[in-house]
Parts: structure tokens; C-alpha cells; sequence
């Protein structure tokens, strides 16, 4: 810990004793079950990029909608699992309608332990990334369209090399026709519109980006989850670490927002709305207030470093020190409630990812059974 941050950190102990309002009035709404969801917001650039080992996510820009995230110079944003049921994850505020999604990260070790990329719209098309944390070898790509969980070959592992200690590249280029992923620059998979149910299942409605990490393993999952997720989670192994160095994301369209003009679901149905200025500005290597930044790479600061930056400082003015003192109660004891919520959070935030794995993965063993002992495909109906 260098004092040095504490100088860099001092202008910003005024923004912290400034309560922030920020409205958050956005709720789930599944445009092909509801009419009048609001619009998405649009990323509407090309090259969004943050780099997280020097960069902090803005809360405009990005949801933290379980947990939290740590920073470090070295490995970028930390997605720690430090105990039973945390799931850290974030989410974009902004969509992307088509467009590129790059990340850069490294997975985490841990028996049970997913990692994940997933790009989804508000009806549930998906296109993913997970990493398994007992598997060293493989990566898995899938992808749903409208929420169809109905399981043929959707789900496909790839080989990359230790993705628990090297840092790869893994990039989805999403167009309308087909969908192309990379690892370190190649393609290992495309999946043409027509493959997915004719065109049905193809994803292909505005989509925000979430990276995440969560215990599909935890012994309170179904067994068909734990046994995907590759076995039970020993959380005496813990914290379970996925890092990601940077992230870079591009929208195929210049809009500011995406309207849903009907219940289909379908790409025809979304109208590009070509406002003059997105609802926020962007963050990272696209921001235009470096000031703020400092504001949040401040309160993403762990409490540990926070007291560690107090208590490395000594002889310093005794005024700052006491408001330093004061700050630092303060964000402990705020630090602990959220912890609370937060383990609160994984129930209500991650439930309905976990529902919809539990089905996935229902359904696909149950398949596997029943191709094993010759049933052939369609026996999970009988259920
Ligand atoms: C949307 O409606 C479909 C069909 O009525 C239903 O199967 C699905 O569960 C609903 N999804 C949500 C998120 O409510
Ligand atoms: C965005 O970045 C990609 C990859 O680095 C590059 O190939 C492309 O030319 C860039 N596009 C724009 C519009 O800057
Ligand atoms: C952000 O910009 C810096 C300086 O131009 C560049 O070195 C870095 O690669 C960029 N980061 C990303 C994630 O594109
Ligand atoms: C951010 O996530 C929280 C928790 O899931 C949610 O309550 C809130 O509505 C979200 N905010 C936005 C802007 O999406
Ligand atoms: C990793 O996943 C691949 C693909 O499913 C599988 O072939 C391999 O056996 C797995 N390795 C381990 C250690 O589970
Ligand atoms: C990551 O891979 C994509 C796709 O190959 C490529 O366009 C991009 O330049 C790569 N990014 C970096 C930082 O190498
Ligand atoms: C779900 O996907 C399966 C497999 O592609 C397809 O047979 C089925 O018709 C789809 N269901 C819906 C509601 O689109
Ligand atoms: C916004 O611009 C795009 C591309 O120029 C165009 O296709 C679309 O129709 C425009 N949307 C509206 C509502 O005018």
C-alpha cells in the first residue's frame, strides 16, 4: 500500500461524506410477457473500453448486482467467493443490438465454482461463456434464444490452455446472421442464425453484459447443477478468485436507446431510437470525468485497504487524521451491512439464473439418461 494513494484518495473523503442519490427505478420485464417495459439504454459506440487494472467501473455504467468487487493493479476486478452462497456479478447498464464483446480475464480454481461471461436481453436470449473451476482444460460456450431451455447441442467445451492461470482473450463477435467466439484471436466456434431453431432461438435482441462469478456446485442446488458445475463446492478452499484485466464492447448501432414495439421478441421488432446523447456517460478509456473516477476507485477500495491507507499514514495532520478516523468507522460499519445484503442478494439475484441452470441441466441429463438406456431424445417429456 502506498501512501501515495492516501494523497491521491484525500480529495475524495469530501465526495464520501456527500450522500449519493442515485435512482434506481429499473426492474425485470420480459417485453414478450409484459407491454410496456422500458426502453433499453444503447451502448451506441464502437471500442468501449475500461482497463481494470488501472480503471475503476462506474456505478452509471455498471450494476453491481451481487457483492462486490475488489480491484488490484495486477489482476484487474476481483470476483471473490470468500464464503458460503457469495456470487459476485455485475451487469451493463447500457445494451448492445449486435456488436463485439471482449474480455480479458482469468477464471477461478475451486471444484463447483462457475465463472462466467453472459450477454442477455431483457427475454432472455443469452449467449455464454463458464468455466468450471475443477477443469483446467475446457471452456463452455452456449446459448439460449427467448429463454428456450430445451437442450440439443447448444452447449459445446472448448480447449484453451489453464484458463484458472493465464489470462486469454475471449471475444464474442454477435452479428445478426451468425455469432463467431474466439479465444486469443481464433475462432473455436460459430453458430449461424438457422442453426438455432431456424432462426427462432438465434439471439438476437439488445443485450447488456454481465461477468460473474457464483457457487453452481453449493450443496443447496440441485444435483444436476452440482454435478455440471463438476462437484460440490468445498468452501474451506475459499476465497475462489476470477479476475478480469479489461473489458472492451462494441454496439453495432450508433442508437441511444431500444424500443420494443412489439411482444415477438424478434430483431425486426426493436426500434433503434437515434436520440442526440446517451442517459450516462461512460466510464474507462471512454470517460470524460477522470475526477469521478477517482471518487469510485476510492469506494472500491476493500475496508482493509481503506484502514490500511489510515493506518499507514502516522504523523499526518491530526484534523484529517480524526475525519480520516471517523470515515473509516463509518465505512466499516457500512462495509458489514452490505456484506448482509449481499449474501441476502444471492437468493433474490441469483436465483432465477440458478432456476433457469437447474432446468437446463434437468433437462439435459435427463436426456442423457434416456439416450443411454435408448429411449432416444424426446423421453424428458414424459416428465
Ligand atoms: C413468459 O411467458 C412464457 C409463456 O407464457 C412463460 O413460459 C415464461 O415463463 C414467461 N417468462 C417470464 C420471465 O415470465
Ligand atoms: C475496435 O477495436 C477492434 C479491435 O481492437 C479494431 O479491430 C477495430 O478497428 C476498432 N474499431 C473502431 C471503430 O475503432
Ligand atoms: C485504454 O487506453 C490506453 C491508452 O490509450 C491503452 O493503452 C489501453 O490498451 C486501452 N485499454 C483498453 C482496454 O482498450
Ligand atoms: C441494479 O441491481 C440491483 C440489484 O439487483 C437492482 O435492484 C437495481 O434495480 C439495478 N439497477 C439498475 C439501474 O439496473
Ligand atoms: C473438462 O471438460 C471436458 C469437456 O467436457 C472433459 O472432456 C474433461 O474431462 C473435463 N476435465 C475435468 C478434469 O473434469
Ligand atoms: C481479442 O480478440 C479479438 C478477436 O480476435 C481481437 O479483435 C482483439 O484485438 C483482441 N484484443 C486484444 C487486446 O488483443
Ligand atoms: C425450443 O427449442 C427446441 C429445440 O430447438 C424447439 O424444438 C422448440 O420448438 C423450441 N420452443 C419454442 C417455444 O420455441
Ligand atoms: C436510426 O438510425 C438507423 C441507422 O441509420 C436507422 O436504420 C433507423 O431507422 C433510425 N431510427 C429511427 C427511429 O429513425
Amino acid at each position: 500500500m502506498h501512501i501515495s494513494t492516501l494523497f491521491g484518495a484525500l480529495p475524495v473523503l469530501i465526495a464520501i461524506l456527500t450522500p449519493t442519490t442515485f435512482a434506481q427505478t429499473w426492474s425485470f420485464c420480459n417485453p414478450m410477457n409484459q407491454t410496456g417495459c422500458p426502453n433499453d439504454i444503447a451502448l451506441g459506440i464502437s471500442n468501449y473500453s475500461i482497463d481494470l487494472t488501472s480503471q475503476i467501473m462506474s456505478t452509471d455504467v455498471w450494476n453491481t448486482t451481487a457483492g462486490t468487487i475488489n480491484y488490484d493493479f495486477k489482476e484487474g476486478a476481483q470476483f471473490i467467493i470468500e464464503k458460503k452462497l457469495e456470487s459476485p456479478t455485475i451487469q451493463s447498464n447500457f445494451h448492445i443490438f449486435f456488436g463485439q464483446v471482449e474480455v480479458i480475464m482469468k477464471a477461478a480454481l475451486g471444484q463447483g465454482v462457475v465463472s462466467s461471461i453472459v450477454i442477455q436481453s431483457d427475454d432472455l436470449d443469452e449467449i455464454d461463456w463458464e468455466w468450471i473451476g475443477g477443469n483446467q482444460t475446457h471452456v463452455q460456450t452456449n446459448y439460449f434464444g427467448k429463454g428456450n431451455t430445451t437442450s440439443y447441442d447448444r452447449a459445446i467445451w472448448h480447449e484453451v490452455q489453464t484458463p484458472q492461470e493465464l489470462y486469454h482473450n475471449y471475444t464474442t463477435d454477435w452479428q445478426k446472421d451468425k455469432t463467431d467466439f474466439y479465444i486469443d484471436g481464433q475462432v473455436i466456434r460459430t453458430l449461424k442464425k438457422e442453426e438455432a431453431n431456424g432462426g427462432k432461438n438465434y439471439p438476437q435482441t439488445p443485450a447488456d453484459v454481465r461477468l460473474g462469478i457464483w457457487p453452481g456446485g453449493d450443496p443447496k442446488n440441485n444435483e444436476y447443477t452440482i454435478e455440471w458445475a463438476g462437484g460440490a463446492v468445498d468452501y474451506e478452499q475459499a476465497p475462489f478468485t476470477m479476475a478480469v484485466k479489461s473489458v472492451r464492447v462494441s454496439d453495432a448501432s450508433t442508437a441511444t436507446e431500444y424500443h420494443w414495439s412489439d411482444q415477438t421478441g424478434s430483431m425486426e421488432s426493436i426500434e433503434v431510437i437515434n436520440g442526440t446523447k446517451r442517459a450516462f456517460g461512460l466510464d474507462g478509456n471512454n470517460s470524460v470525468s477522470p475526477a469521478q473516477t477517482a471518487a469510485q476507485r476510492w469506494r472500491a477500495l476493500s475496508d482493509t485497504a481503506k484502514i490500511a491507507i489510515f493506518c499507514s499514514v502516522g504523523g499526518v495532520l491530526l484534523v484529517a487524521m480524526g475525519i480520516m478516523a471517523f470515515c473509516c468507522i463509518k465505512q466499516r460499519r457500512a462495509g458489514k451491512k452490505e456484506r448482509v445484503l449481499a449474501d441476502a442478494e444471492f437468493e433474490k439475484g441469483t436465483a432465477e439464473l440458478l432456476a433457469f441452470r437447474a432446468e437446463m441441466n434437468r433437462q439435459r441429463a435427463l436426456r442423457m439418461q434416456d439416450t443411454k438406456s435408448g429411449l432416444g431424445g424426446n423421453g424428458y417429456q414424459k416428465f
